[in-house]
């Protein structure tokens, strides 16, 4: 019996940024709450809060300095009891820069240095004054990290990959993450079990390049992550996988096929192409075509007909023309999204594409309203165009209202239901009776056949 009783702290954790920040923020209060944390929900009179940055656009980073000023007021409320800690990419690239800025922060810590978090906070305690600690360990957080998770519901993250080798012009993360690192097999399938032992149904794999990943098998042999798919998805209980972000270049014919051939994997994938003209992918170092992205689009659809897809595009990247944009455009418009994400292109210090020559703002933003209309138009037609389809939906909870219950439907739609029954894991067949702009409709289908993740006779319904 040496387990001692520690007095509860309150622990508020804001996050910014990716899905990997969400998962970041949940194992980095795993790492606490042995040392008595405590989830709270909001930062007022809490013992520590977290700040979890990201840096991928100037606006983002901004919005760390802002936030930051409220929460020096709290601190001061609490007569400096409350710690105050930022991690995350911001933390990672300008950690310096931010202690000079905002110099009642205790602790700044990078995204591959959180599981020391209780040594740091003994430092500070110990010390007093500020910590740091943006190394890149030679050891990797995910050994390091606490078997003992909080559940994180019937749809849960899980970082399998992290960094990128890609250097694409315009973007932090390499810098922010550090080089593309895949962990292993066997500890994934491990975390996965436990999630699914807790309730979670739909696992969302995740990395920055996440189908590069080439983690080690058991046996020594690395995995890909069609490989990796495979086995999880003879996990028991563990109904839906899907996996995010992709880069085309990584997109392999067994990975398609995959989205035939596992009955887990939803006929649903993000694939960021960023541009439609060859000549920007080219100053991008994107190092794949519009033709590329075309060809894995037709190969998805062509095995899997009731394939849907999302994307990132960045507008105004610097030597974008009229022409480049329109390409672009065009792109869009044969491809058909059912929702995507569109950025003006921001500067990043550090990397190539800022030391370029600028697209006027003025111009950017106009073209970037004119592909955001599109990318509108495409998503309303995608979520009308499920309404009359009968669709395995996986409920997640009570609804908002009284007698609702919520779900998603294989293309990541949130599913609101009128159901009398406590359906939350399970998933049922919904026929879908009205859409609005980020969600749809339905009623429980009477129809009791096999809840499978799709029914191929949707392709025409879906891209008529
Ligand atoms: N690993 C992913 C993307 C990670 S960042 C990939 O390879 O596609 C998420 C998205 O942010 C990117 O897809 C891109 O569209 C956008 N983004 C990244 N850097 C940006 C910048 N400097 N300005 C504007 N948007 C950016
Ligand atoms: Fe950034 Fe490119 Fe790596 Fe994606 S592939 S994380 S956009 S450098
Ligand atoms: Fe942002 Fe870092 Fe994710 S820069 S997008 S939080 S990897």
């Amino acid at each position: 019996m040496n387990e001692t009783v520690r007095k509860t702290r309150r622990l508020h954790i804001i996050t910014h940024g990716c899905q990997m920040n969400v998962y970041d923020s949940a194992r980095m209060a795993d790492v606490l709450a042995p040392l008595g944390y405590a989830p709270a929900a909001s930062p007022e009179g809490a013992d520590m809060v977290i700040m979890n940055t990201c840096h991928i656009r100037e606006r983002a980073a901004e919005k760390v300095f802002s936030a930051l000023g409220r929460l020096r007021d709290l601190k001061e409320a609490s007569g400096g009891v409350m710690m105050i800690a930022v991690t995350g990419c911001v933390a990672q690239a300008e950690g310096d820069l931010l202690l000079k800025r905002a110099p009642y922060v205790d602790l700044v810590v990078g995204p591959q240095a959180y599981h020391r978090l209780p040594e740091l906070i003994a430092q500070v305690h110990r010390a007093g004054g500020s910590v740091i600690d943006t190394d890149f360990p030679t050891e990797t957080k995910f050994d390091h990290l606490p078997e003992q998770a909080a559940p994180q519901g019937v749809i849960a993250n899980l970082t399998i990959q992290e960094g990128c080798d890609k250097f694409c012009s315009f973007c932090v993360v390499p810098y922010t993450r550090g080089a593309e690192a895949s962990r292993p097999a066997a500890s994934i399938l491990a975390e996965a079990r436990r999630m699914v032992a807790q309730g979670t149904r739909e696992i969302a794999l995740l990395g920055q390049n996440v189908n590069a990943y080439h983690g080690e098998g058991p046996n020594g042999v690395g995995w890909s992550l069609t490989r990796l798919l495979a086995e999880l998805a003879e996990i028991d209980g563990l109904t839906r996988l899907r996996y995010t972000t992709s880069h085309p270049s990584d997109m392999t014919e067994a990975l398609i096929l995959a989205h035939r051939d596992n009955p887990a994997l939803m006929p649903f994938l993000h694939l960021p192409v960023q541009s439609g003209s060859d000549k920007i992918l080219n100053a991008m170092n994107r190092k794949h075509t519009a033709d590329d992205f075309r060809r894995i689009v037709a190969r998805l659809r062509e095995v899997r007909p009731d394939m849907a897809f999302t994307s990132d595009f960045i507008i105004g990247h610097p030597g974008e023309t009229d022409a480049d944009f329109a390409a672009t455009m065009a792109l869009v418009r044969e491809t058909g999204f059912a929702l995507a994400y569109s950025f003006r292109y921001s500067p990043r210090p550090g990397t190539p594409a800022a030391s370029l020559a600028q697209v006027p703002a003025a111009l950017a933003d106009a073209r970037l309203q004119e592909l955001q209309a599109e990318l509108r138009r495409q998503q309303d037609a995608f979520n009308e165009a499920t309404v009359g389809l009968t669709l395995p939906v996986l409920f997640t909870g009570a609804g908002r209202h009284a007698g609702q219950i919520a779900g998603r439907s294989p293309y990541a739609q949130p599913v609101v239901v009128r159901a009398p029954a406590p359906l939350t894991g399970a998933v049922h067949r919904v026929k879908i009776t009205h859409s609005n702009p980020n969600s749809v409709i339905g009623v429980l289908s009477q129809d009791t056949g096999e809840a499978t993740a799709t029914g191929q006779q949707n392709q025409e319904a879906l891209y008529a």
